[in-house]
């Protein structure tokens, strides 16, 4: 698999916008143009809780575990505590946009170059959260959360682009490293990806 050059942080199908954690640049186009025709991958929005025909944010992450009832104010308040740390916590999803949409969430895109977040469907997510350490050097490191790809998804590479897109935006952050925790299941997944095993995984649940 080719690393993908940090050089390439540009040209993204979104702009910037209030409803996005995150300025989409920092996602590297060649990313983009390894997906399937019709897949975009892009920032998390402040109108991705919202389902339509079980296409939120929040669906998707039912492969992982139980979410909750999560109402949209709470989702509000999170979504604007993520982004006010938007330097810490960059969480993205990959949309199929060759779902017709059935009711718009939000207008359409002036440009045609550019992608109206929310009109597709959203088919896999994941989160790499930037540590701000004082050891080597008041060094950065970047923990990778919450990876999933819909179950109708999966096989598809999707997971290997959440992975390649939250490490460029790990090393375009400086991280020195990019680590994760998982079951033994998905080892063969993670070294699919680049990862190699490293200590052990110790948890301690209240
Ligand atoms: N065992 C062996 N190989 C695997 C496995 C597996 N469990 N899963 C994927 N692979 C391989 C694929 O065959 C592929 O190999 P290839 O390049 O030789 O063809 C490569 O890994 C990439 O696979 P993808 O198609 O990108 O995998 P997918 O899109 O299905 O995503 C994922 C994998 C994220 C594990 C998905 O199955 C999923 O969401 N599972 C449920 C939730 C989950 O377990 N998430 C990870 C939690 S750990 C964490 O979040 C840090």
């Amino acid at each position: 698999m080719a690393p993908v050059s940090i050089s390439s942080v540009t040209k993204s199908p979104f702009k910037k916008s209030d409803d996005l954690l995150f300025d989409p640049a920092l996602i590297p186009a060649e990313l983009q143009e390894r997906l399937p025709a019709g897949y975009v991958v892009r920032p998390l929005a402040r109108t991705d809780n919202q389902v339509r025909s079980n296409t939120s944010f929040l669906k998707t992450l039912e492969v992982l575990t139980t979410i909750g009832t999560i109402s949209d104010e709470d989702f509000q308040k999170r979504f604007q505590y993520l982004k006010q740390r938007n330097d810490e916590y960059f969480t993205i999803v990959i949309e199929d946009m060759n779902v017709p949409a059935t009711t718009p969430r939000s207008a359409t895109s002036s440009s045609p170059s550019l992608v109206t977040p929310g009109r597709g469907k959203i088919v896999a997510a994941g989160t790499v959260l930037v540590e701000r350490k004082f050891i080597r050097q008041l060094g950065l490191v970047g923990h990778i959360e919450d990876i999933a790809v819909s179950a109708d998804q999966q096989g598809k590479k999707l997971g290997l682009r959440i992975i390649e897109t939250l490490k460029a935006i790990g090393q375009q952050q400086g991280c020195y490293k990019v680590i994760l925790d998982c079951s033994e299941k998905n080892v063969p997944f993670y070294e699919k990806c680049g990862f190699e095993r490293r200590g052990v995984e110790m948890g301690w649940y209240v």
